[in-house]
């Protein structure tokens, strides 16, 4: 230890967290504004790349093996840039994190403004803004500009501490205030600082910097309609997840919407196909098993998406699951009819029972972390 600090080396005072997805283009060019942007601070850069084809994590690492202030964490088999940034920020050991994006929409010139309120404890949080005084849209379009006033107001009804754009993925947060909301993080999506802030367990003292966002020079975003959905899910974590955990209401939801397939199935196998309640009845259920599970894999467990042969496997241990979760649901029902206690007390008991099991093991088994 002595012999480490001894070397002349600086000690790390901002550690940057960028999460990628195909940005081999912008790498280059990032690191370059960084190096005149950090002058005189002691940075190191953690690239958090979700495995992307296009070779940004080979691109950061052919960097990093001449630069030690660079590092790339490649994940495979994961995506989402909330539980990237978190694993960054984790991997990092400045006491001041900074998160930006790799695109260059996020003005470079601002950072050690936002580093040095944070670092001189003026504030927990300093956020880089297009909605305060100085600061603005750029090109965006009037479409997206009304979606992301709409999300701005709808986080504001879920925040304690007010911020003005909370939508950014541009900011500077101490480490003691990151470890502190670490327990409560939701993690899903793509607004993380909203996690951040609505986790936090004591309202953080905020600064925002205004800044003006840039065009993408290239590449293209990742944001479509699943990043809106995944959006509404994280605000629902952030109001309910307390109470009861919003991947299981969406399971359930899921649930919900098999029975009305299971009955079309139902109806077409026996009126249009004419064949027996039995063999109908095992197809709708095989039907509805196979819709459960793909709507499961798009929306439930976006983060965790099956492809390729995993697949075919989670689909047989969905079946299987289900297979057990139905004996599970028909026994409780049963159980609880011949204590005497209503009909459709007994067929709930059995639904709830079954639903339980499916969710809770098809999270370990099919939809394995
Ligand atoms: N690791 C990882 N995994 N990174 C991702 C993923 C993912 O699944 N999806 C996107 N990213 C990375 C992108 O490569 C980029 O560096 C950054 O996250 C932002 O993604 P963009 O696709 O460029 O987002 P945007 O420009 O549409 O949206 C931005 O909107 C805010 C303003 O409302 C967000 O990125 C915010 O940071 C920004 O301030
Ligand atoms: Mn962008």
């Amino acid at each position: 230890m002595d012999q480490i600090v001894s070397q002349d080396v600086r000690e790390i005072e901002l550690s940057l967290i960028v999460p990628t997805f195909n940005e081999r283009e912008n790498i280059i060019p990032l690191l370059e504004r960084l190096e005149s942007a950090l002058d005189g601070i002691s940075w190191e850069l953690i690239v958090v790349d979700d495995n992307s084809p296009d070779g940004t994590s080979n691109q950061v690492r052919e960097i990093a093996r001449r630069d030690h202030r660079v590092r790339a964490v490649q994940r495979v088999g994961r995506r989402g840039l909330s539980s990237a940034v978190v694993e960054g920020m984790l991997a990092s050991s400045a006491s001041t994190i900074g998160v930006m994006d790799a695109d260059m929409q996020h003005d470079e010139a601002i950072l050690p403004q936002l580093w040095k309120a944070v670092a001189r404890g003026e504030c927990d949080l300093a956020v880089g803004s297009r909605y305060v005084q100085g600061g603005g849209m750029g090109d965006w379009d009037q479409k997206r500009q009304s979606i992301s006033r709409g999300a701005t107001w709808l986080a504001n009804l879920v925040l304690k501490t007010h911020i003005s754009d909370p939508m950014s993925g541009f900011f500077v947060i101490s480490r003691r205030a990151f470890e502190a909301a670490l327990p409560n993080l939701s993690t899903i999506g793509f607004k993380i600082l909203v996690d951040l802030v609505a986790s936090a367990p004591q309202p953080l003292k905020v600064i925002e910097v205004p800044y003006e966002f840039r065009a993408r020079n290239f590449g293209e975003s990742k944001l479509d309609s699943a990043v809106v959905w995944e959006y509404l899910v994280l605000l629902a974590d952030k109001l309910f997840g307390h109470i009861i955990p919003v991947r299981f209401v969406l399971f359930a939801a899921v649930g919900g919407l098999g029975l009305f397939v299971h009955l079309a199935a139902l109806g077409l196998a026996l009126k249009v196909f004419g064949l027996s309640f039995l063999v109908a009845q095992s197809i709708a259920v095989l039907v509805a098993m196979t819709f459960n599970f793909n709507v499961n894999n798009f929306f439930t467990y976006r983060d965790r998406r099956l492809t390729g042969r995993g697949l075919v496997y989670g689909l047989l241990s969905f079946y299987l699951i289900c297979l057990v979760g139905a004996f599970a649901n028909v026994g409780v029902g049963t159980y609880i009819y011949d204590a005497n206690i209503t009909w459709w007390v007994a067929g709930v008991a059995g639904a709830v029972v079954g639903a339980v099991w499916n969710y809770a093991v098809s999270s370990v088994f099919t939809w394995r972390k």
